[in-house]
């Protein structure tokens, strides 16, 4: 078997189904340990919220944890971020802008001060109005000429970052330091925020059984061969693509 890098989302992703989670970290760490396979968390939670979910599910160590959607690297167990991944994505953004021009919007409801963060500003948006909210906001940011991307998901999040990161972007930052060709490397989501995972290139794609309607709807519409649409819900769908695209037995 030969090493690979698997890069997985954590909420309904990793998570969500205990039983199947305690088989694939066995496998997982087995690997790593066997063939040098590298571990990569990409969430959308902060570093806090992160520490809360790996003390209460017992998370493997990563070998990089990529948190806040993409805009924070931490690299091998270091406690603090990746320097060089900030500078790249820090040219065109102003946070204090993006805020006072969503602060206009009534629709969108602050999320907690933990989810706030240097290239990260986070709202809750109702599904019923999100469109022609975020069409709107999308256009308000681009008369400031904001180097921005808005990312919805699971009918709900809103995030607001800067154009060059997403968890596709900072996936292929460590690809290239670890020098882990396309094939080489396995991306699993559920929502949203994934897309930018699975829109990268030939990476190959777990989506799991219980993956929401706004990535199921960029999945058909965008049909590829390195793309698994799993039966199983969460880590029960990961080990069943692991196994399709042939990285497990
Ligand atoms: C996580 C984060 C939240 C973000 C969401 C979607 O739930 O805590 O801030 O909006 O992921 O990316
Ligand atoms: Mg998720």
């Amino acid at each position: 078997m030969a090493k690979f890098m698997f890069v997985t989302d954590l909420d309904n992703t990793l998570v969500g189904d205990d039983q199947a989670l305690v088989q694939l970290n066995q496998m997982l760490s087995q690997h790593r340990e066997e063939h040098g396979s590298k571990i990569v968390y990409a969430t959308g939670r902060s570093l806090v919220l992160y520490r809360e979910l790996e003390e209460e599910k017992n998370l493997l160590e990563p070998d990089a944890l990529v948190v806040s959607v993409g805009t924070e690297i931490y690299l091998d167990g270091n406690h603090s971020v990746d320097s060089s991944w900030s500078a790249q994505i820090a040219s065109g953004w102003n946070r204090d802008t993006v805020v006072t021009i969503a602060a206009k919007f009534y629709e969108l409801k602050p999320q907690p001060d933990t989810e706030q963060r240097p290239f990260k500003v986070s709202f809750f948006l109702e599904e019923q109005v999100s469109q022609p909210v975020l069409e709107k906001l999308e256009s308000e940011l681009q008369k400031y000429g904001l180097n921005i991307k808005l990312i919805y998901s699971s009918g709900i999040d809103l995030d607001i970052v800067p154009r060059q990161s997403d968890k596709g972007q900072a996936m292929q930052f460590l690809r290239q330091i670890w020098k882990f060709a396309a094939e080489e490397t396995v991306v699993c989501g559920d929502s949203g925020n994934d897309i930018a995972l699975f829109a990268v290139g030939n990476e190959r794609g777990i989506l799991v059984g219980n993956a929401r309607p706004e990535l199921l709807k960029w999945h058909s519409e965008n049909p590829a061969d390195c793309r698994y649409l799993a039966q199983n819900y969460c880590a029960g769908g990961i080990l069943e693509g692991l196994k399709y695209f042939g990285f497990l037995e």
